[in-house]
């Protein structure tokens, strides 16, 4: 074994505190979602991955969020949290308390009275996690206030390597939104600059077509999960599979990467619907077992299946931890798919709900 470990980045930084001058003033992001092909699934210590995982940023699919600040006495992290205008104090519990946790990386964190004012593109019944797009945005303000009044974070990798690593400690595969095109997040043999902590762009080692590829989300169902994610991650642990599991998401990143580049659809297509079953195969072995599919979500993939080998289209799909599919195809077919979507899918469709995205160009500073 010549694998150098690597040292876990150290980010608590003492000096990152206004000494006078605490100023008014405020940021604003938008950032989008992203959808994973070879998934995370099961993690350990602070957010670290059990696997490394790859996935496609979305276009449309995004969070803006306006952080506005001024001098705090109170001592405290504070931070009024609004949704579409409206403040959500469920929301605002969980921000306090990860603001609150990271208040040794941003000592700013507790002379800064903050009030938060986020929206997304999606409709929040369209059961598209917010999470990724949600803490990639507040990440990515935070380090904003780093570099306007602390003068750091100039260099653009470096800013975006933090925001990452920050956006992380909020929700795992939100570390990979700070980028667009297609990014991973744990440590991947061979390939350069991956890392447990934070996102990497493998936009250079893909086919560009790949970076045009189309989203089309097709809502089965809308309600909020039974299980969340964090229940779903932790029962990883005592998951009968999830070593052998563990060991296919490398062997599948491996196989996946370099179907991207050489473009080879074939595979590209086999590992990101395995990998989309392999996930919830996960969820129903684990114990409790729980089960996110609805019946309409394997009609639809039977559908998606027919229509695949009826007319040799590149079409393949993929789920998030929930019953709607994610149908991915190359722009070059669009057309075609829309009409199929039109004709065959929509009947099975949550109000005929259905999003058109893309792969995108990461985050927007506004
Ligand atoms: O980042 P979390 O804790 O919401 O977990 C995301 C898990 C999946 O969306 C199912 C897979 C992934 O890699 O995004």
């Amino acid at each position: 074994m010549n694998m150098i470990e690597k040292k876990p980045l150290v980010l608590e930084n003492p000096s990152l505190a206004f000494k006078s001058d605490v100023p008014t003033d405020s940021v604003t992001w938008q950032s989008p979602s992203n959808i994973a092909l070879v998934k995370y699934w099961g993690k350990k210590d602070i957010q670290i991955p059990c696997n490394p995982s790859v996935s496609f940023t979305l276009s449309t699919s995004t969070t803006e969020t306006r952080l506005e600040f001024e001098p705090n006495t109170e001592g405290r992290v504070s931070i009024e949290f609004f949704l579409d205008k409206v403040r959500n104090e469920k929301f605002e519990t969980k921000i306090v308390s990860f603001l609150d946790s990271i208040v040794p990386i941003f000592p700013f964190l507790k002379q800064l009275k903050f009030k938060a004012y986020s929206s997304n593109t999606f409709p929040h019944s369209a059961g598209i996690a917010s999470s990724a797009s949600g803490m990639s945005a507040l990440a990515l303000c935070l380090c904003s206030i780093e570099k306007k009044y602390f003068n750091n974070l100039t260099i653009e990798n470096e800013f975006f390597e933090k925001a990452s690593y920050i956006a992380r400690l909020g929700s795992g595969s939100a570390c990979r939104s700070l980028y667009g095109g297609v990014v991973s997040w744990g440590e991947i043999a061979g390939v350069n600059n991956t890392s447990n902590e934070y996102g990497t762009c493998l936009n250079d080692v893909v086919h560009p077509d790949f970076l045009k590829f189309k989203d089309s989300i097709l809502i089965v169902d809308a309600a909020q999960k039974k299980v969340s994610s964090r229940v779903g991650h932790g029962l990883m642990n005592s998951n009968p599979f999830s070593m052998e599991r563990f060991r296919q998401a490398n062997t599948n990143i491996a196989t996946l990467l370099k179907a991207m580049k050489e473009n080879d659809m074939e595979t590209f297509m086999s590992i990101t619907e395995s990998e989309a079953l392999t996930l919830h195969a996960m969820m129903m072995t684990s114990m409790p077992y729980f089960l996110l599919m609805k019946p309409n979500t394997i009609t639809l993939i039977e559908k998606i299946w027919e229509y695949r080998q009826e007319t040799g289209n590149p079409v393949c799909f993929t789920l998030d931890a929930g019953p709607n599919i994610h149908l991915l195809y190359p722009e070059s077919i669009e057309n075609e798919v829309n009409k199929f979507i039109e004709a065959e899918l929509t009947k099975y469709l949550h109000d005929s709900c259905r999003l058109r995205d893309c792969v995108g160009s990461g985050p927007k500073n506004i």
